[in-house]
């Protein structure tokens, strides 16, 4: 049977059969802009930027929402109010959540909808249980605005006002975010197509007479045409928009993911803006373009704005398409009606951001931050969406990947000549060839005749392997999989009923749909070691393609007529999907052994609550320069948006690197959360052993560098999965004071210990680094000490990347060279002790047994180091030392010693002893440079395990 391939983005006008779907060919081609959607084809964004635009060009404009004031109900912590549309009579509901530690909720819905509107998705997203917040007092006053201050001092406060509706939150007397602000509020009510009346505006006709003609914004409300697709919409409009301003705010960031700037560009009109809103659909974008608003893979609707004493936060919780729109003002530039809502109030000379989320279906959902520092609003935003999972410490180690790997020996060749070159490594990865016609869940047996062996030699070396596992489902009557969704029905179906058809790599497919209970269920048991024939314990899995990516569909991806359990439209969900892909196969791996291991799953696809399961990466990017500089400000948006466990594929997916910039790119990657060498399939092979020297050399060290700072890196994953704080931060979330910081997005925080600087552009060799503060930096590779505040540039040779330790730090490091994670278990400690101007440093040490999830009770060591008047000290931070499965942990680590000690910044000293927990003092050698100003103690033979001890320097 041979299949002509008329419109699949990717694969243009080329026929092939289906047994020779084993390898697609790609055209190579820049990223088909007309592929995807303007605001302006999108009849909702349209109609929604219609409305922010009329409500600007007239100056009497007013919102025509109003709160129905005999409706009002004022709770402890919550306020309910209806809220009519003045023009339509149609009642809405709000609901006011204040919540626990400066959060806020907003929730607007029909008060009478003929049908429900989608709201299921909460329960995916919001991990946690919400806790309200007892407020100071609720008020409200004649004119019916409603005021409730949030503590007694009068600082903090929510003014509701009623005529027409505004929301404003108060810190300070100062506003800071408001709702409603410029009144471009609008809930598109459900109705049938009968019962909907057309709005009609005046037009002057070719006669000159005035008649009444549909107004522009009726066009495309009940079906909806892009390229050769019809969407029917059944249900009608239905969208909601809203304006959210923050005010003195000149920068936003987050709402990934997009190839954009880390401090968010405006989107209609001003310096270097976009003439497009950034948008949220998560699509498949081939070959994507870089600083472009269009929408990628995944989607977070949660924005963090900063300003120099206070960061706000916005997160508009709905999975459905989204576009935003930012526009940024000086005070004066404010309309009529909102210098009629100042009460009074001094508003400070700064830009303001006004931002416009448009939003396709469902509810609006709101949840308001209000830090006051930015990691205060990723601790707010992550006790609801749930902080990070801690990952098994293989998983941050260094992987590799290609599309493909061929056969069993070609894999056991690969990870053979790591080890030849000493170049270390933990996971071998598989992509869509190892199946049998990609059918997932399956092995081309002849390729891969014996995978468990195959497995087994890894597993001998301590490492993993990763096989790719898509959403898309073969159709095929002998194929188990689609033959047991088929039978139970979970597939996602169509309108008219029967199972969705499309093309994805295995061909004709059929997806799953991970929106039904059974068919989570279902999926999950596939990963048993008795249905996933050919896997054991050391195979963990790699989820493409679940935009979903449907390669004949609409912008590559699933209709959204289609129609999912419960009988919800995929428009509703769609940027929930990949979510659901991710936990169903987390949770399968974490459910397939007797012992939960903590699984490792990469996906494709995000949105909130991705945190939760695994990686992301940003997917299908190009080998170029600047691409590799756009890994930068993309995966600290991610950072920002709570998807801190992300990376880029490594040196690009599509061409064939030069050595300089396969150097470049491996060197910021041992700085980058997730790090993995991929390349497309028709790419020449480039792992690092492959590289001529210098190269290889200098990207073993580079590797190697990865894996001396595993300690620091699983203290920060740490640090992540208690609090929401990235391992990867953007310098002004460490400098929040320092305004030359807001647009940095070239440099960068590991931590709050490193700052980093790669280099990125082609034939460089210096660097131009901003030093914020005012105590000293430290440079890793030669410790020389770095007293600068403000710009200055420093050499960066190929072998080096600019990267630095921060005076007041202690870094945890092993520097044994290992050929895995699993070799290093058992490994000494190297403290980098980088000294503040009072000679003073601190620093944390967290580790657990880096697989299961015994640390949750307890399995865990996290200890603080402490340097302070030339001795060094250490303080056990477990919530319970004594507890059997702490002491248990600490048994098994109890040899574990610190065996090397680099003091930097520090005067040579005369002696140094070891005061040990019995009293007893031990002198220690040392060497001093007096070149660099750095020490090195040698074997102290402290153990990071036990308390106690300490190290004098004199
Ligand atoms: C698309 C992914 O982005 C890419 O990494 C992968 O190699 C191909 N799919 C084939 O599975």
């Amino acid at each position: 049977m041979r299949l002509k391939l008329t419109h699949l983005g990717r694969i243009v006008g080329i026929t092939v059969s289906l047994a020779s779907c084993l390898t697609l060919i790609k055209t190579v081609e820049a990223v088909k802009k007309e592929d995807f959607k303007t605001c302006s084809q999108s009849g909702f964004c349209r109609r929604n930027r219609a409305y922010a635009d009329d409500a600007l060009a007239q100056p009497s404009f007013k919102s025509p929402y109003i709160i129905l004031k005999d409706s009002v109900k004022l709770g402890d912590s919550k306020v309910y109010a209806e809220v009519k549309n003045t023009e339509t009579d149609v009642l809405l509901t709000l609901d006011l959540f204040i919540l626990q530690d400066n959060t806020a909720r907003i929730r607007i819905n029909e008060k009478n909808p003929i049908k429900p509107r989608y709201d299921d998705h909460a329960q995916f997203t919001i991990a946690n249980q919400l806790i309200d917040s007892s407020v100071h007092k609720t008020s409200r006053a004649k004119d019916g605005v409603i005021t409730i201050l949030l503590d007694n001092t009068n600082k903090r406060k929510v003014i509701i006002t009623s005529e027409p509706l505004r929301i404003e939150f108060i810190v300070d007397e100062k506003p800071i975010v408001s709702l409603n602000d410029r009144g471009f509020f609008n809930f598109e009510h459900l109705r049938t197509k009968e019962s909907h009346k057309p709005k009609m505006v005046e037009k002057t006709n070719d006669e000159g007479a005035i008649e009444l003609v549909e107004a522009e914004s009726e066009k495309d409300l009940w079906e909806e045409s892009f390229k050769t697709w019809t969407d029917p919409k059944p249900n009608g409009p239905e969208s909601f928009g809203l304006d959210v301003s923050f005010h003195g705010f000149s920068h936003v960031y987050g709402i990934p993911e997009h190839s954009s700037s880390l401090s968010l560009k405006e989107t209609k009109g001003g310096e270097g803006s976009y003439d497009e809103p950034y948008r949220l659909y998560n699509t498949d974008v081939f070959e994507y373009a870089a600083d472009t608003p269009m929408s990628l893979y995944g989607a977070v609707p949660f924005m963090v704005a900063h300003q120099k004493d206070m960061s706000a936060g916005v997160f508009f919780m709905n999975p459905a398409e989204t576009w935003i729109d930012i526009v940024k003002t000086k005070p004066e530039q404010k309309n009529t009606a909102q210098k009629a809502f100042s009460f009074g109030k001094k508003v400070e000379d700064t830009k303001s951001t006004q931002t416009h989320w448009m939003t396709e279906a469902g509810v609006l959902d709101l949840f308001v931050f209000l830090g006051p520092s930015t990691k205060d609003i990723l601790r707010q935003y992550h006790a609801i969406t749930g902080t990070p999972s801690m990952p098994q410490m293989f998983a941050i180690g260094y992987h590799q990947s290609r599309w493909n790997y061929i056969n069993q020996r070609d894999v056991l060749e690969v990870d053979s000549q790591f080890d030849k070159h000493d170049i270390p490594y933990d996971v071998i990865w598989l992509d869509i060839e190892y199946t049998d016609e990609k059918k997932y869940f399956t092995w081309d047996i002849p390729k891969f005749p014996d995978a468990i062996k195959m497995e087994e030699e890894l597993e001998h070396k301590g490492r993993k392997l990763v096989t790719i596992i898509d959403p898309h489902i073969k159709r095929d009557d002998n194929y188990h999989i689609c033959q047991t969704a088929k039978d139970n029905g979970y597939f996602v179906q169509q309108p008219s009923g029967g199972d969705y058809e499309a093309w994805c790599w295995p061909g004709q497919s059929s997806w799953v749909d991970f929106s039904s209970p059974a068919a989570r269920e279902w999926w999950k048991s596939e990963f048993g070691f008795d249905k996933f024939k050919g896997t054991r314990e050391n195979v963990h899995i790699w989820n493409d393609m679940n935009e979903p990516s449907v390669f004949n569909g609409p912008e590559i991806t699933m209709q959204k007529e289609m129609i999912h359990y419960g009988k919800w439209e995929h428009r509703v969900l769609h940027n929930l999907y990949s979510v659901l892909t991710h936990y169903s196969t987390a949770e399968g791996i974490k459910e397939r052994t007797k012992v939960a291991q903590r699984p490792f799953v990469l996906s494709r696809g995000f949105y909130a609550g991705t945190q939760r399961y695994g990686p992301i990466w940003t997917g299908d990017n190009m080998v170029d320069w600047e691409s590799l500089y756009y890994t930068n400000p993309m995966i600290l948006s991610n950072s920002i948006a709570g998807i801190s466990f992300s990376g880029a594929d490594v040196p690009g997916f599509f061409g064939n690197p030069s050595p300089e910039l396969l150097v470049r790119w491996y060197q910021a990657a041992v700085f980058q959360p997730f790090f993995r060498g991929h390349a497309h399939i028709d790419t020449k092979r480039r792992e690092p052993y492959l590289l001529d020297e210098p190269y290889r050399s200098i990207t073993r060290a580079s590797l190697r560098e990865r894996y001396a700072l595993l300690p620091y890196w699983y203290t920060l994953f740490f640090e992540a999965h208690k609090t929401g704080v990235p391992m990867m931060r953007p310098m002004f979330m460490e400098f929040p004071e320092d305004e030359a910081l807001f647009t940095t997005e070239d440099q960068f925080m590991l931590g709050s210990g490193m700052l980093v600087k790669p280099v990125t552009s082609e034939g460089t060799f210096a660097a131009e680094i901003y030093f914020p503060g005012d105590q000293p930096w430290y440079d890793t590779q030669t410790f020389e000490k770095i007293q600068h505040n403000g710009y200055k540039t420093v050499e960066a040779p190929i072998e080096k990347v600019p990267a630095y330790y921060r005076g007041g730090h202690i870094i945890p490091r092993r520097e044994r060279a290992r050929r895995s994670t699993s070799g290093m278990k058992l490994d000494p400690f190297t403290l980098v002790i980088a000294l503040d101007n009072k000679g003073q440093a601190h620093g944390e040490l967290y580790l657990d047994d880096g697989e299961t999830y015994d640390f949750e009770s307890g399995a865990y060591v996290r200890t603080q180091f402490i340097y302070n008047n030339g001795v060094l000290t250490s303080k056990n931070l477990h919530e319970d030392p004594s507890s059997d499965a702490a002491t248990k942990y600490a048994a098994s680590i109890k040899d574990v010693r610190i065996e090397r000690i680099r003091l930097l910044g520090v005067e040579q000293p005369e002696h140094i002893h070891v005061v040990h927990p019995d009293a007893t003092r031990t002198p220690v050698s040392f060497e001093y440079s007096v070149a660099t100003g750095y020490l090195t103690i040698k074997d102290p033979k402290t153990l990071v395990s036990q308390g106690g001890w300490r190290i004098e320097i004199q």
